[in-house]
């Protein structure tokens, strides 16, 4: 089993590293964010959902990132649906981006809870294979090292999932997270609490602190995909990007990131200064770089 594992990872490395070779002598695989502007949210939801249904068929073995929140559920809702049509997701893993901290597994609003019923059962996954951090333990440090151990374990994060919090945060790097943060306890920013407080019965239940994934853990994944629907993100998602790469918009990393694309609804995509030039580069796109 562990020579498997270390021949899995081994692969990787040597795909990662001729990828990373291929790209600066083409520019094929170091490229500009890539920001799609689609009509709706529906669309939204179809269209990440087609980029990572075309990469599992081609890699059955994928390891997903899953954010939770509203913004990913027309993606594994969609995701369920080509399941049924036939998608093998029999060999996928997952790895949640966060979880509260002191939330009992078992209460509805725990992540291990929400990927359950909206990511593992409606996509068929092996449970085994799906991985949420322990917001739990009694020593969070040490749970937090064994998680990003996991993560490199099986051979890295290759599509990760993200929403955008109206403060830029992803996962819940909340506004000046470093940039090389790793998995780890925050303390929820009181604008996460109350956004967040509409899964609750009141703002009060809504935990203070979450573990998270870090900024330099979310940027090691080998593509991005960020994903965001109505006005209320418009301002976030400009911020993100088109404003300067700073840690006080943490959703500013994808700049950082060399394969990274954004996926907005008319409404999210508002406050875009260059939102024509994105629709035109989209329509211009290279027969072989498309995945729709
Ligand atoms: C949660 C996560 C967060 C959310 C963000 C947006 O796992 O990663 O960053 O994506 O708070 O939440 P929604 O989608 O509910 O607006």
């Amino acid at each position: 089993m562990g020579g498997v594992r270390q021949r899995r990872v081994l692969l990787r490395i040597l795909s990662d590293i001729t990828a990373s070779v291929r790209g600066r002598f083409t520019s094929v695989g170091w490229r500009l964010v890539e920001i799609v502007i689609l009509p709706t949210a529906a669309e939204v939801g179809r269209a990440a959902a087609a980029k990572i249904a075309h990469r599992i068929a081609r890699h059955p073995e994928t390891v997903l990132g899953l954010a939770t929140g509203s913004s990913p559920l027309a993606i594994y809702a969609e995701l369920a649906a080509r399941r049924e049509a036939g998608l093998d997701v029999g060999r996928v893993s997952g790895f949640a981006l966060d979880e509260y901290v002191g939330l009992p597994t078992s209460h509805p609003q725990s992540y291990a809870s929400v990927i359950r019923t909206t990511v593992t059962e409606p996509l068929g996954l092996d449970p085994a294979r799906v991985h949420v951090p322990d917001g739990l333990a009694d020593d969070i440090e040490a749970a937090c090292a064994a998680y990003e151990a996991a993560i490199a374990d099986a051979g890295g994060v290759d599509v990760q999932i993200l929403g955008i919090g109206a403060n830029g945060h992803i996962g819940f790097n909340e506004p000046t997270s470093s940039f090389q943060s790793r998995t780890r306890i925050k303390t929820l920013a009181p604008r996460t609490r109350q956004d967040n407080a509409r899964f609750f019965d009141s703002l009060d239940e809504v935990p203070t602190h979450c573990v998270t994934q870090g900024l330099g853990t979310i940027l090691e994944a080998r593509e991005l995909l960020l994903v965001a629907q109505g006005e209320a993100k418009a301002d976030a998602v400009a911020a993100a990007v088109e404003g300067p790469f700073a840690s006080v918009v943490p959703a500013s990393v994808l700049q950082w990131h060399r394969s990274a694309t954004v996926i907005l609804d008319e409404a999210a995509a508002s406050k875009l200064r260059l939102a024509e030039y994105y629709r035109y580069t989209y329509e211009h796109k290279p027969p072989f770089q498309r995945w729709d």
